[in-house]
C-alpha cells in the first residue's frame, strides 16, 4: 500500500489534516485495500494489546473458552492452580486445533488427530506411541502448548500481545484504565459476563464499526425509531433528564483510546430508574444507588450511575456502558467483512428484576435483531458499498468538533480522530 499522502502533520501520512480549515480526512482505500489489511495485521493486530475475554467466563479450574483474536485461534483456560492462561489453539505436533468446543471444562485436552494430551499448564503430558522419540524429546516443555508473547489482565479483562517488546498492559491502556475502573467498580461483589454471546457479521471494514461504536452524531437520524419507541413506551423519561443538555462530551484517552460520556433518557440497571420499571424497580434502583454511594462516595456513585459512556480501546474493543453494559470485540476477515462478538457484563449477585431489565435492554437496543444494530449494520454496509466510487470520491470527513477550542461534545468526532491518528502512526511505522 504505497500511497503516502501529503498532510498537515508534516511528512507523509495517510490521513490529511488541515488545521486552518478544521478539516480531517481519511482515504477511503483504507477500508477496501487488501494490502492495508495485511499491514494492519502486522503493525496493529501484531503489536497492540488485544482483548481475549473476561476472567469470569472461566470461573472454575479447567474452564475454557475458545476465541478468534487478531487473526489467531486462541483459547483461555483456567489452570488447576486457579490461574487463567491463554494458548494458541494449535497442537505442537501437526497443528490440529486442540480445543474444539467453544467452551467447556477439562483437566486435560487431547488432540483429536494423534492423541497428544495437554494439561491446564499447557504441558504435553501423554501421547500414544512414545517409541520412535528419544527419551528426552519432550523434556523441558519442548512440545508444550504455546502462549502469546504477553498475557495480562486488568480488572479481570484479559488481553494478549503477540509482540514480546510491547509495553505492559496498564501503560498501554493509558487513560482508558480509569474508564475500565468505572465499569469494574459497578458490582459490590465484582462483575461477571452473563451466559450467552451474540455473534454476527457484516459486510463492512472493521474500522467502520470502531467509529460507529462511539458515534453520537448518527443516533438521532439512524436510530430515530428507537427514540420514538422510548417516547411511546417509557412515556416520561427519567424525571430530571433534560434532552437539550446531555452534558459530557468526547475525549481522547491516549494510544488511540477514546470515550464519549453523556446523560441519556433510558433506564440504566446501574442505577437510573425509568417509569417502565414500576415501583419495585424504583426501590431496587434506590438501593443500588445507595450501595454505590456508601462504597465509592457520592461523587463517584453519581458518575457511575448517571452517566453513560462508550469506551473505545484501540484497536477493537468497545465497552458500551449505556442501557446495558456490553463488551464488544470484532475481527476483520477481509477488508470488506468483519465478525463481531458481544456479551453482557453485569454485577455479580444483581437483583433478578434488574438483571432481566439489563438483558432486555441489551437485546432490545444492541442485539443483532434489536433497534440499533440492524440500523448500524445497514449504515456501515452502505458506506462500504459506496467506497466503490473511488477514486473519483476518495475521502471520508471526520472533522466535526475540530473548531471547538476546548472539550468536544458527545456528537463530535474527536474519538474517531484519536483512532485515526494512532492508526496512521502505526501504519506509518511500516513505511
Ligand atoms: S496434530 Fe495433534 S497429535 Fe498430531
Ligand atoms: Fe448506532
Amino acid at each position: 500500500m504505497n500511497k503516502p499522502l501529503e498532510s498537515g502533520l508534516g511528512g507523509t501520512h495517510f490521513i490529511r489534516i488541515d488545521p486552518q480549515r478544521c478539516e480531517f480526512l481519511v482515504p477511503r482505500w483504507a477500508f477496501t485495500d487488501q494490502a492495508v489489511l495485511d499491514k494492519e495485521r502486522e503493525e496493529i493486530f501484531g503489536r497492540c494489546w488485544l482483548y481475549v475475554g473476561h476472567a469470569s467466563e472461566i470461573p472454575k479450574a479447567g474452564d475454557f473458552v475458545a476465541r478468534k483474536v487478531g487473526g489467531r485461534q486462541l483459547f483461555l483456560w483456567r489452570g488447576e492452580d486457579g490461574v487463567p492462561r491463554v494458548y494458541f489453539n494449535t497442537c505442537t505436533h501437526r497443528g490440529a486445533m486442540v480445543c474444539r468446543e467453544k467452551q467447556g471444562n477439562a483437566k486435560r485436552l487431547t488432540c483429536p488427530y494423534h492423541g497428544w494430551t495437554f494439561d491446564t499448564r499447557g504441558g504435553m503430558v501423554e501421547q500414544p506411541g512414545a517409541s520412535g522419540f528419544p527419551d528426552d524429546f519432550f523434556a523441558n516443555g519442548a512440545k508444550d502448548l504455546i502462549s502469546p508473547a504477553k498475557v495480562e489482565a486488568y480488572r479481570d479483562f484479559v488481553f494478549v500481545n503477540f509482540d514480546p517488546n510491547a509495553v505492559d498492559l496498564t501503560t498501554y491502556l493509558a487513560g482508558a484504565a480509569e474508564y475500565l475502573d468505572l465499569v469494574a467498580d459497578q458490582g459490590e461483589l465484582g462483575m461477571e459476563v452473563t451466559p450467552g454471546e451474540q455473534v454476527y457479521s457484516m459486510r463492512a471494514n472493521w474500522k467502520l464499526l470502531y467509529e460507529n461504536s462511539a458515534d453520537g452524531y448518527h443516533a438521532i437520524t439512524a436510530h430515530a425509531s428507537y427514540f420514538d419507541y422510548l417516547r411511546a413506551t417509557v412515556g416520561v423519561f427519567r424525571e430530571d433528564f433534560d434532552p437539550h443538555d446531555v452534558g459530557g462530551g468526547g475525549k481522547s484517552l491516549g494510544n488511540g483510546h477514546a470515550v464519549i460520556e453523556y446523560q441519556a433518557p433510558w433506564g440504566r440497571p446501574v442505577a437510573q430508574w425509568v417509569p417502565q420499571w414500576g415501583e419495585s424497580g424504583r426501590a431496587e434502583i434506590a438501593r443500588v444507588k445507595a450501595e454505590l454511594s456508601a462504597r465509592l462516595g457520592e461523587q463517584r456513585a453519581d458518575r457511575i450511575a448517571n452517566w453513560n459512556r462508550n469506551i473505545l480501546i484501540f484497536p477493537n474493543l468497545i465497552i458500551n456502558d449505556i442501557m446495558g453494559l456490553t463488551i464488544r470485540s470484532f475481527q476483520p476477515v477481509t477488508p470488506g467483512y468483519l465478525e463481531v462478538s458481544a456479551v453482557s457484563l453485569a454485577p455479580r449477585g444483581e437483583h433478578p428484576e434488574m438483571r432481566a431489565w439489563r438483558q432486555y435492554n441489551f437485546n432490545e437496543f444492541l442485539g443483532p435483531a434489536g433497534f440499533a444494530t440492524p440500523d448500524d449494520v445497514e449504515m456501515l454496509e452502505l458506506c462500504q458499498q459506496a467506497y466503490q466510487n473511488m477514486p473519483e470520491v476518495g475521502w471520508n470527513d471526520i472533522s466535526k468538533g475540530m473548531n471547538r477550542p476546548d472539550a468536544n461534545q458527545g456528537d463530535d468526532e474527536v474519538q474517531m480522530r484519536s483512532f485515526w491518528i494512532r492508526w496512521d502512526e502505526l501504519m506509518g511505522a511500516a513505511r
